[in-house]
């Protein structure tokens, strides 16, 4: 099958167009032909080696982190699709690959395509959707009547963690450059920030959660618009001991809370 791999980290090195054999489905698998596929900043990290350490995955790899398709074949133990099914997916992250005509993918990765997307809205959504309710919900447990800053709210996760922290109540400010105030006033911000004209750290205060995308200095100054007791979630740098725990890195484990 067609594929697009990394054959050597590094961002010089690029992607090739390659030929790969096609996926074996494992019993648990569904196996499908992938019609659209979303390009994150995780597949450039990924490709420039960032994330060697902890994923470490082996050359050539299929590139791609989420898709939408139609079901080919089933494993003998799957239970919810049948070949025909049109499903999107975010396979597990130790078997990426969505940059290719097929990926065999757990059962519990995939969902039946909501009928009103198209292939390529529906391959959009995955990653990022699960990245923002991971950050919103699961680690940042939004309440009713809280305040979050989301920044980069135009952006992929910024766009999913506006409409998830309005569905849980809050009250939401968010960083944009000025071509997309008025998208994110859409989707639901309360408080929108030029970041290209305003500095978010001297107007904003007491906030009871920030999800950083950005890292280095937007970090540093989230820092100091959070209440005592807040919580920071960043998810531009490195992977926390958490994922660390779940992929058996203890070594990491140790680094990061040696680090906090
Ligand atoms: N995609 C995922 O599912 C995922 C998962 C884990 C981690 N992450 C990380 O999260 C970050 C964002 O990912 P994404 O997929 O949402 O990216 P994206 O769709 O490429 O969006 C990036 C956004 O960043 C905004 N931006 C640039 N500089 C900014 C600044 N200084 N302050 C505020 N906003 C700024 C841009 O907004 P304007 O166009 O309005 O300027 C743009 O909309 C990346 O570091 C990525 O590695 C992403």
């Amino acid at each position: 099958m067609k594929a697009f791999v990394v054959d050597r980290y590094g961002r010089k090195n690029g992607i090739r167009a390659a030929d790969m054999p096609p996926p074996e489905p494992r019993e648990d698998d569904v196996l499908i032909q992938i019609h659209a596929a979303s390009v994150n900043p995780l597949d450039s990290k990924i490709r420039d080696g960032e994330f060697k350490l902890v994923l470490p995955y082996r050359l050539p790899l299929i590139l791609g982190n989420d898709l939408a398709g139609v079901v080919v074949r089933v494993g003998s133990r799957v239970r919810q699709f049948k070949p025909g099914d049109e499903v999107y997916a975010r396979p597990h992250k130790d078997r990426i690959g969505t940059f290719a005509e097929f990926i065999a993918v757990k059962e519990d990765g995939v969902a039946l395509k909501p009928t009103t997307l198209t292939m390529e809205e529906a391959a959009s959504i995955p990653l990022v959707g699960l990245t923002a309710w991971q950050a919103m919900i699961e680690k940042g447990q939004l309440r009713k009547g809280q305040k979050v800053l989301i920044h980069a709210g135009s952006g992929g996760v910024g766009t999913f963690a506006i409409q998830l922290a309005k569905h849980a109540g809050a009250t939401v400010a968010t960083t944009t450059s000025a071509r997309n105030i008025e998208l994110v006033k859409s989707l639901g911000a309360d408080v929108v920030i030029d970041y290209k004209k305003d500095d978010f750290s001297l107007i904003l205060k007491d906030y009871d959660v920030v999800l950083d995308t950005q890292g280095g200095n937007t970090l540093e100054k989230s820092l100091r618009v959070l209440k005592p007791r807040g919580k920071l979630i960043g998810i531009a740098g490195p992977p926390d001991p958490d994922f660390a725990k779940e992929t058996g890195a203890s070594w990491f484990l140790k680094t990061a809370i040696g680090r906090v």
